[in-house]
């Protein structure tokens, strides 16, 4: 009987090649082993722990990918605290946007290659059309499935988003969660146009893609802050009109009279129901306003100046498409925006990253380099 070595010297190269799973075929650079951080027991940022994994054989549609950098967003530091939805298996390892190269791929994956600089949209199981709570949470990256915070990720294709070589890792890494939302936002629910004021509320990962995004349709744009060393970066960063929150608490009324008693046509709500009567305040007639933060509740119900007498259209949303993230790669790319990055963290330095971010001295997004 021949040996396996000399049955397979023996045989043909195409023979060889159909008896190897494709995923191994493409993967000289996929790791056999690597590090990533789980959740752990969601007591705090110092409970996540950093563990050794290994890489498991692909699924037919799914993909490997090295990651380059990643990026924090508010609600991972919930999904890091359980506090957000229902409680997560220890090792879920969390984050919500990232980038890298694809090193492997399954059998039947044909929309990205070996070597391709990807992103992925944050519900990799919502495609297109409207919001689907079935289909987002499927496979919602870094809360129902493993995440970004990872040096190998395992993700499906579904959600795969390929980056122009002019699109950087920095931005490509932290576009998925507040940027598409403030393209969603801007493009699809309130479709911003030259000439719209724009508020957006604070100084965040959602505000400075607010400001970016509704400069680059020709609107102008608001802004308010605690801080007014955050609100002078923000008007080089495009913002026309900037209110210190803290020191104008009635600053809805201020933004009718700083915009010449017209008010905002759109509302980047930011924060939550703590802000929504200001927000309304602020508001022009048949504005829209589009409900993004998620933050706490106010002692008080808001009472809802002028929505009525104002005929305000009020929507909440919940991220964004594959397709609108393509739209979004393609419009920065063509524009050549990038994201706002206020600190870059090591791998092995993330607990000190989510305690940078929960102080709230950052302005736009925060990375892990990976
Ligand atoms: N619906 C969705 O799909 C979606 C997607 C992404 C994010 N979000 C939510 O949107 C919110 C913002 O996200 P982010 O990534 O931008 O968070 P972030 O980077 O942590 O920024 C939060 C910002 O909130 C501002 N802020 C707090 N209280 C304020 C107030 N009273 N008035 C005005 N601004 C205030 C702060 O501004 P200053 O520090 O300048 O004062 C800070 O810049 C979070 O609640 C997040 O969960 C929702």
């Amino acid at each position: 009987m021949l040996s396996r070595r000399r049955l397979l010297a023996a045989l043909p190269a195409s023979a060889l090649l159909a008896s190897v799973p494709s995923w191994q075929l493409l993967a000289a650079s996929m790791n056999e082993r690597f590090r990533a951080w789980e959740v752990g027991e969601k007591g705090g940022f110092d409970t996540l722990r950093m563990v050794e994994r290994t890489q498991k054989p692909l699924d037919d549609f799914e993909v490997a990918i090295k990651v380059n950098m990643c990026s924090l967003n508010a609600r991972d530091q919930a999904i890091v605290k359980g506090w957000f939805l229902e409680d997560k298996p220890d090792d879920l390892i969390p984050l919500t946007s990232g980038c890298g190269e694809v090193v492997a791929t399954g059998a039947r994956v044909t929309r990205v290659a070996a070597g391709d600089r990807v992103t992925s949209a944050h519900f990799s199981q919502w495609v297109d059309g409207l919001w689907d709570p079935v289909k987002a949470y499927a496979a919602d990256i870094g809360n129902t499935v493993d995440g970004w915070l990872t040096e190998q990720a395992t993700m499906t294709e579904s959600g795969l988003v390929k980056l122009p070589d002019n699109v950087s890792d920095q931005t490509g890494a932290s576009i998925a969660s507040a940027g598409v939302t403030t393209w969603q936002a801007l493009h699809h629910v309130a479709r911003v146009k030259p000439g719209d004021t724009v508020l957006s509320l604070g100084t965040g990962g959602v505000s400075t893609w607010g400001v970016q995004l509704a400069k680059m349709a020709g609107a102008r744009v608001v802004v308010t802050s605690s801080s007014d060393d955050k609100l002078k970066r923000m008007r080089e960063l495009g913002a026309d009109i900037t209110i210190n929150y803290k020191k104008t608490p009635d600053w809805g009324k201020a933004v009718m009279e700083q915009t010449g008693g017209q008010g905002a046509n759109i509302v980047l709500e930011n924060v939550g129901r703590l802000t929504l009567d200001q927000s309304l305040m602020a508001s022009a007639n048949n504005a829209t306003v589009i409900l993004i933060g998620t933050g706490r509740l106010p002692k008080d119900l808001p009472k809802m100046p002028g929505f009525y007498m104002k005929n305000i259209t009020m929507k909440a949303i919940s991220n964004a498409s594959r397709t609108m993230l393509e739209e979004m790669v393609a419009a920065i790319s063509a524009n050549q925006v990038d994201s706002v990055i206020d600190k870059t963290f090591a791998f092995e330095d993330v607990v000190e990253a989510f305690e940078y971010m929960s102080s709230s001295k950052h302005m736009g997004k925060i990375l892990i380099k990976v």
